[in-house]
């Protein structure tokens, strides 16, 4: 690699702040039914306690100066789950939207969506670019909301669309790199996420920014996406600042 490339990369993924804060977090919201079985509660209650998660979190993370928060909010796999919950987790999105809106925008919070828009219901669909709308001038926290997603669909659509490119002549195959593959992804112009957090105890990814999280660095809590407090939030944090991230090469410590 030459040193423009890894200047670039590290640049792609280096925390912004000298404090070591990750300049993009995102977030695996996992154990919303655990949570809500363990107190013999619908998974729906669960759910609802996620929320009040989601807003502490989303206060946190502004008040921090993180500057990408990146929430997996329903994946493109969650269809299979029973009609009524679907229909619950549409209810409850679109009520943080209508609800929390006018708070995220005095907060200077901009929201932006990224998943499938396709065969989306029209009222959700309207809502959520009324909410990108709504927050384009914000400067604060950039809220990912990541609905309708599954990083393999993302990368499909990206590949269909270069393809399309290259079909009608504007590149030539050996030409695409990895920039082209970026700025065709729902994510185009984010830096990768630095942290990805999964709440709950589980390990993996869940078809969630498969391409974003090459350099990622991981945390898993054990507790449930409703019991996911501030302080365990800074906790991720303050782990974070320990990683030593060395984005293929060898460390500081055998750097000379
Ligand atoms: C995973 O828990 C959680 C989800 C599939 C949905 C996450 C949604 C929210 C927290 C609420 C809506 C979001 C926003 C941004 C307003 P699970 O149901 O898979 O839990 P389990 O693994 O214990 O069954």
């Amino acid at each position: 690699m030459t040193a423009t490339v890894q200047e670039e990369t590290q640049d792609r993924y280096a925390p912004a702040d000298p404090s070591g804060l990750p300049r993009h977090v995102a977030i695996i919201m996992d154990g919303n039914g655990r949570w809500a079985a363990l107190r013999g509660l619908p998974r729906t209650e669960g759910h609802r306690n996620g929320v009040k998660t989601v807003r502490q979190i989303v206060r946190r993370a502004g008040e921090l100066g993180i500057q990408y928060l990146t929430l997996f909010a329903f994946s493109s796999e969650n269809w299979s789950r029973p009609h009524a919950e679907v229909k619950f987790l549409m209810g409850l999105l679109r009520a943080y939207v209508r609800s929390d809106l006018k708070d995220l925008r005095e907060s200077n919070v901009r929201i932006r969506v990224i998943g499938s828009r396709d065969g989306l219901d029209p009222g959700i669909l309207s809502l959520l670019e009324q909410a990108e709308q709504g927050t384009a001038d914000c400067t604060g926290l950039e809220l990912v909301l990541a609905f309708n997603y599954g990083a393999r669909d993302e990368m499909v659509r990206a590949v269909r669309q270069l393809s399309l490119e290259v079909a009608r002549g504007g590149k030539q195959p050996e030409e695409i790199t990895s920039a082209d593959i970026e700025s065709h992804l729902d994510t185009a112009g984010l830096p990768d996420p630095d942290l990805i957090i999964r709440t709950s105890g589980e390990q993996r990814l869940s078809n969630f920014l498969l391409w974003q999280a090459a350099y990622a660095e991981f945390y898993f809590a054990p507790m449930h996406w409703p019991d996911f407090d501030c302080s365990a939030f800074e906790e991720a944090l303050s782990c974070f600042k320990n990683r030593e991230r060395r984005f293929g090469g060898v460390g500081a410590a055998v750097s000379t």
